[in-house]
């Protein structure tokens, strides 16, 4: 791997903090950058991250997630989803290198009944999926060496997500109801980092190849329902000696939330590893893993 590191923008969200954890693990010099001195909110921030290294490549993993609050934050998420990515873009051509940008599975609309290829329909529910397929579109158009990396439910041992979520609860309720009848893929951080970095070692080894640009899906191997995904986790944590609530199945009618999402939004993963080479974990020893490192702190 270069010399060079690979400037992540993302500050201590779950995939930065993951890419900064397995890049020094891995001997792979990561430089994550975060708020307040890289802001979407202040385009001039962007430009200064770029200043100071000589980066190789970027990975942007900054974004702006609360998909409810997003409904009634349009700007916001459209500066951040969408025009902050788009001068990272510009400034990557500007440097001569390549941009990893993330991006999700609520760029669908979840009535295929199959997992989606890349090539399917888009059609958002709501305003954080627009504004993460209009960022997409953006430094696709921006910047010709971009990898835009669709991925799915990501959770990790920190960071704000359903596993950590649902333990919280668990621990203070004897009963929980969770949405039985949305489907997708759960994707660890660090299952995540694994897949980008491998992605990036690629590039440096090789060189870019125009195969490499585009959309690619990438997310945990399996699906699951997030009913699914709970009852796997309290089983996991049991062996950790933690409470297991009883879990109850509800429809997505039961649990209103101002912005509606896919109801089976799961990714074919098969041109990531055409292209790339890389398949993610099975997402249910992932979650193990994820559980242990929890309690095991
Ligand atoms: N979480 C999921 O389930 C999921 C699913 C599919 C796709 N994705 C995508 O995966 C990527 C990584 O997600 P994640 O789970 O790691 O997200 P996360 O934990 O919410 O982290 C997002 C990071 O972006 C930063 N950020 C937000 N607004 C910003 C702005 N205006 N300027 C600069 N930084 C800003 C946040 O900063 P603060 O810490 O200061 O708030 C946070 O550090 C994102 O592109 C997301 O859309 C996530």
């Amino acid at each position: 791997m270069a010399t060079r590191p690979i400037l992540v923008t993302g500050g201590s969200g779950q995939l930065a903090s993951a890419l900064s954890t397995l890049g020094a693990s891995a001997g792979v010099p990561v430089r994550v950058v975060g708020r307040p001195d890289f802001d979407f909110d202040r385009p001039e921030t962007i430009s200064a991250a770029f200043r100071v290294a000589e980066q190789a490549l970027v990975v942007n993993a900054a974004a702006y997630t609360a998909v409810d609050a997003a409904e009634k934050d349009e700007a916001a998420a459209y500066r951040a989803n969408r025009d902050g990515p788009a001068e990272l873009g510009r400034l990557c051509v500007a440097a001569g290198i390549p941009l990893i940008h993330v991006s999700t599975d609520y760029v669908f609309d979840g009535t295929k009944g199959a997992p989606y290829v890349e090539t399917d329909p888009v059609a958002p529910q709501g305003v954080y999926g627009a504004s993460k397929l209009a960022g997409e579109q953006a430094v696709l158009d921006t910047c010709q060496r971009t990898v835009v990396v669709r991925t799915s439910w990501i959770y990790s041992p920190g960071g704000k997500n359903f596993v950590r979520t649902m333990l919280t609860l668990g621990r203070t309720r004897d009963r929980l109801t969770v949405v039985a009848d949305q489907k997708g893929c759960p994707t660890t951080a660090a299952d995540l980092a694994g897949a980008i970095l491998a992605m990036a070692a690629r590039i440096d080894a090789s060189g870019w190849d125009d195969a490499y640009g585009g959309v690619f899906h990438a997310a945990g191997s399996g699906w699951t329902t997030w009913h699914g995904l709970a009852a796997a986790l309290f089983e996991e944590a049991s062996r950790h000696g933690a409470p297991v609530p009883r879990v109850d199945p509800i429809a997505t009618a039961d649990w209103p939330t101002p912005a509606k999402r896919p109801a089976d939004s799961r990714l074919d993963c098969g041109k990531l590893a055409a292209v790339w080479g890389v398949t993610l974990p099975e997402w249910r020893p992932s979650l193990r893993r994820t559980v242990d490192a929890i309690f095991q702190g």
